[in-house]
């Protein structure tokens, strides 16, 4: 069974060629961060054009890579949301005509759910059911998962995502966009125990998070020394912030685990490329006697090869696709939090 997988949902146009719901034949991703990083963030009227653009180069690549033609393809997998509406149309839209024309099954597939595929790209994979923390730039969700199909919302961020919060503090310290990967390095070289910016645990056993706090705090931290003239160690306020928020992710994941009395934790998104947050994980895991799985790198941030994953899986339960679907921005997976927003974070103490 080959399954093209194609991914449009923000700015990254990706196609992925898999046999068998295990060996990846090709996985192409063309990245537009060089278009967005001039303007400090995805321009969405640009990166709709750049899939437009290069979405045909991108899926004859991976066919070309995987050695395969377009005849061989036994069903299509694209993501059909959340995502900026107009790029996932160019994926989407591109993904029915070739289905129409081929006579190729086509199934939508969520972007969360791929996310949550990730981990089954590796050799070691995780027993169901466990724990997966899902965070990237547009989202940070714990998950309950009870099998390939079926997954439990269990906490969702109230306001920004966490590479949301990466991206923003990085804006405001005048860094280049995306601001995750240039705060982790950085951070490298600062004191992560420098400025005591707060965490936002909201109720004791809340497994929802909230960053827009953080994010506030360090922006007070950095005007409040700009005003009176005193000099920001960058490499410290990256370090700080980024303990913060590794904290918190990893804090609610092992509380998840608990909760649910599950022994293993998987760790998906593009926050998941955060060597501090891999370390933490995998140092307090093994102390706790959680297991942690993390994809590697390049299955962390946006890739096709986890959407034809996830796709493999819908296309065996439900045999064929479904043409008359349209793209969605929000994720279908990501549940409304139940209880109010209680902000019991701790205080602001700043050195
Ligand atoms: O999963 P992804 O590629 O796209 C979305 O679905 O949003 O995640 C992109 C996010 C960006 O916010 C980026 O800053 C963040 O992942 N990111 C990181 C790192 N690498 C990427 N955040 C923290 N540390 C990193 N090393
Ligand atoms: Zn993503």
């Amino acid at each position: 069974m080959l399954i093209l997988g194609i991914e449009s949902s923000c700015d990254e146009t990706a196609a992925a060629v898999l046999r068998d719901g295990r060996d990846l034949l090709s996985n192409v991703i063309n990245s537009q961060i060089d278009i967005h990083t001039r303007y400090g963030g995805v321009v969405p009227e640009l990166a709709s054009r750049q899939h437009l653009e290069n979405i045909y180069l991108v899926v004859e690549a991976a066919l070309q890579q995987a050695g395969v033609s377009l005849d061989e393809i036994d069903g299509l997998a694209v993501t059909q949301g959340p995502g900026l509406i107009g790029c996932l149309l160019i994926g989407l839209s591109f993904a029915k005509a070739l289905a129409l024309v081929k006579n190729i099954p086509c199934v939508g597939v969520d972007h969360i759910a791929g996310h949550l595929a990730s981990p089954f790209l590796e050799n070691e994979k995780p027993n169901f059911p466990y724990v997966a923390l899902v965070a990237s730039g547009g989202h940070s969700s714990i998950f309950l998962v009870k099998d390939q199909l079926t997954y439990q919302c269990l906490g969702r961020t109230r306001d920004d995502a966490a590479g949301e919060a990466f991206d923003k503090v990085g804006k405001l310290l005048g860094l280049e966009y995306p601001g995750g990967p240039v705060i982790s390095r950085l951070a490298a070289t600062g004191d992560p125990e420098a400025i005591k910016f707060p965490r936002a645990w909201l109720t004791p056993e809340s497994l929802d998070f909230s960053f827009s706090g953080l994010k506030t705090a360090v922006a007070n931290y950095v005007h409040n020394h700009q005003q009176k003239n005193e000099p920001i160690n960058i490499p410290d306020i990256c370090a700080s912030f980024q303990e913060a928020v590794v904290e918190v992710l990893a804090t609610k994941s092992f509380n998840a685990c608990q909760q649910q009395q599950v022994t293993d934790l998987v760790l998906a998104g593009g926050v998941a490329a955060n060597p501090r947050l891999r370390t933490y994980l995998q140092s307090r895991g093994e102390k706790l006697g959680i297991r942690i799985f993390m994809p590697s790198l390049a299955f962390c941030t946006d890739n096709a090869a986890m959407i034809a994953l996830a796709g493999s899986y819908r296309l065996q339960e439900s045999g064929q696709g479904d043409l008359d679907m349209d793209a969605y921005s929000r994720s279908q997976f990501v549940q409304p939090a139940p209880q109010a927003l209680n902000h019991a974070s701790g205080p602001a103490n700043r050195s």
